[in-house]
């Protein structure tokens, strides 16, 4: 593998640090390599110069701090939540990496694994007032609706898979969970459209509907200007996908499976394909002693792919003019 020399520009001035852009890195199933996505995406923005907060949004298993080498964490989000710290910026805690701070989960208070929905909406506001050009939220795995809301409320929202069958049902399932759970926070008051709903999504199976088209003609039935702004929601659905620890040429395709798929049974038109990870031996033999030297590794055989994918990340935010054109050279 050739050796890479990657540009970076760690004494970056940041005009403008607040307002980020918010990034949720999610997908149905555990261990697809969710986290280590997160943390190479901030790692490398921050190595670029932007300030960066990563943000461990897995309320049932937090231990991300750990990738980072962090052994003892002082505060957490519960310390917000059950406000003994008024202000997130204060549990944002400087990380060994300049420029990427990290607010550490909080799996330890039972009572936060399960907020209410106005106090997730309150936290994902904070979240998003706080200093910093992009925040990333790495997901817990599964589709309860915790992860499901905090994934909605980003702006960019990132699905991990592997090239496993499984993983690519999982993937899909988590997509069709989040995209039904904003349609249902959005009609599930209504009685007749709430029983759409149901048979779309599995829990009418006696009168089950199939795809998105029905939906919508089910919507028409009722009232056209439901079917309009159900179209709106599906229009307005944007996903970045991600194959990770991806071994032959073949496995590139998975996230092109999920996008078919996604396009044919709900109707998603606005699906960009971000990166191909390949499987990389150093980051579970780094992962294993709990040591983050994987990205500092230039070497390792997914550091280019994981500074190309941030590169994608930087245009496709809104801060396009700091898009670092200087590819890495062989
Ligand atoms: N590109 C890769 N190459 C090799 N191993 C990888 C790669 N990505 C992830 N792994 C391995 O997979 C394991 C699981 O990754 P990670 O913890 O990021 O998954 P996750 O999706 O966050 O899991 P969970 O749902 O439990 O939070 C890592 O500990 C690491 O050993
Ligand atoms: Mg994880």
């Amino acid at each position: 593998m050739n050796v890479l020399q990657l540009s970076t520009n760690e004494n970056r001035q940041s005009p403008e640090a607040c307002n980020p852009s918010l990034w949720a890195v999610g997908g149905g199933k555990g261990g697809v390599g969710k986290s280590i996505v997160s943390l190479n995406l901030a790692y490398w923005l921050a190595k670029l110069g932007h300030k960066v907060v990563l943000v461990d949004a897995d309320l049932g298993g937090a231990n991300l701090h750990t990738l980072l080498g962090i052994k003892f964490v002082q505060h957490t989000l519960s310390d917000y939540l059950d406000k003994k710290v008024d202000s997130l910026n204060r549990i944002a805690i400087d990380t060994p990496v300049p420029g990427l701070r990290m607010i550490c989960g909080a799996s330890d208070i039972v009572g936060l694994a399960n907020p209410k929905y106005a106090q997730k909406m309150k936290l994902m506001k904070a979240m998003s007032m706080l200093e910093a050009e992009h925040l990333i939220l790495d997901l817990g795995a599964g589709t309860d609706y915790n992860t499901l809301d905090f994934f909605l409320y980003c702006t960019y929202k990132v699905v991990v898979t592997t090239p496993q069958p499984t993983a690519l049902q999982n993937g899909y399932g988590f997509i069709k969970s989040a995209l039904y759970r904003a349609i249902s926070r959005e009609f599930g008051r209504n009685f007749r459209l709430e029983s759409l709903i149901k048979r779309a999504t599995g829990q009418d199976a006696d009168q089950p509907i199939a795809t998105m088209d029905e939906l919508i003609q089910g919507f028409a039935e009722v009232d056209e200007n439901y079917a309009e702004r159900l179209k709106a929601i599906i229009s307005d659905f944007q996903l970045y996908l991600i194959s990770n620890m991806v071994k032959k040429d073949k496995d590139c395709k998975a996230s092109e499976i999920i996008r078919t798929v996604c396009q044919k049974y709900l109707n998603l038109e606005h699906i960009t394909l971000l990166g191909n990870i390949p499987y990389d031996s150093q980051i579970e033999e780094c992962v294993a002693r709990m040591n983050p030297a994987f990205m500092t590794n230039t070497k390792s055989q997914s550091a280019l792919e994981f500074y190309q994918l941030v590169n994608s990340v930087i245009k496709e935010s809104s801060h396009p003019e700091k898009v670092n054109d200087m590819t890495p050279t062989a």
